[in-house]
């Protein structure tokens, strides 16, 4: 038992599936205390019950991104418990599969709520006692596509967008109080991101799509976050052959936007 993550406090949203499930069993598996946030609290104690580390080390606390007001108490409520945040992990979100005409504006709104307010709402509930302590990483999971763009994912690639504007300029701002921001870009991963995403309509999409079926294990995708981390990186992009889509549109990007265009799901 222990590891790179010794009795270090980690706050993980999304921690009820796919890559944030997987996060929780490998920070507990590192000795970290973990605190597993989502919506589905009965999800968050079947991952809490499937970790290796002490269970006293884990702390169940439903939070719905959406509902940024409750976040302050919640801190306090980690902070009661654990002491101190040392990494707060912004991973949870929601994926899409609309085109921009038929997707109705409050499905836009919805993920950019989730996925962007949602995670700068939660920061900034976590962020003053790391800067008062001087200490502190705030890590998050963006995607690949923060960097690209393809059919039916506008809102989704919008708010990906949207954190890797946002954090890089924290990182800047908070230089010089000892505090990491870490970027996580993953490509495809084998979760339930594509049963989860939203339709024009705000329903679930509710299929597994191929790419996301061929995808690097949750898994893989938690060990490299973990390594990023550990590392002090800034960024890290994680996945196949898909991560040289950002080289590719950065310096070929008439042969990108060909390319992109066939993309259909
Ligand atoms: N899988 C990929 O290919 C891929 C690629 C790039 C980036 N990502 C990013 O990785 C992160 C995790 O996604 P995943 O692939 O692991 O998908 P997932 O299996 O669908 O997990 C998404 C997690 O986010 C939580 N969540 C969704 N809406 C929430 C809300 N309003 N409040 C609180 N929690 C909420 C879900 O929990 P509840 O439903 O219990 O609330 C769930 O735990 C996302 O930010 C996603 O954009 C995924």
């Amino acid at each position: 038992m222990g590891g790179r993550f010794d009795g270090k406090v980690v706050w993980i949203t999304g921690a009820s599936s796919g890559i944030g499930e997987a996060l929780v069993r490998a920070f507990s598996a590192e000795g970290a205390r973990v605190v597993l946030s989502a919506r589905r609290e009965s999800e968050l104690r079947r991952v809490a019950s499937s970790c290796s580390g002490p269970q006293d080390n884990l702390y169940v606390l439903p939070l719905d991104l959406d509902q940024a007001d409750h976040f302050p108490s919640l801190a306090r409520l980690v902070e009661k418990r654990f002491g101190r945040i040392d990494i707060l992990l912004n991973n949870g979100g929601i994926g899409q599969r609309g085109s921009v005409v038929e997707t109705l504006m409050e499905v836009d709104r919805r993920i950019m709520e989730t996925n962007y307010f949602g995670t700068i709402a939660l920061t900034k509930a976590v962020l003053p006692a790391m800067i008062a302590r001087r200490s502190g990483s705030i890590v998050v999971i963006s995607s690949l596509m923060g960097y690209l763009d393809t059919p039916l994912r506008s809102a989704y690639a919008a708010s990906k967008h949207a954190l890797q504007g946002y954090f890089d300029c924290l990182r800047a701002e908070i230089a010089g109080d000892n505090i990491d921001v870490v970027m996580v870009c993953p490509g495809f991963v084998r979760t339930e991101i594509s049963r989860h995403a939203l339709t024009p309509t705000g329903r679930k999409h509710a299929q597994m799509d191929r790419a996301q079926e061929r995808g690097l294990s949750a898994e893989k995708c938690a060990a490299r976050t973990l390594d990023a981390i550990a590392a002090r990186r800034r960024e890290v992009l994680i996945g196949g052959l898909e991560v040289l889509a950002v080289p590719l549109k950065r310096f070929l990007p008439g042969l990108y936007a060909t390319i992109v265009r066939r993309v259909r799901r």
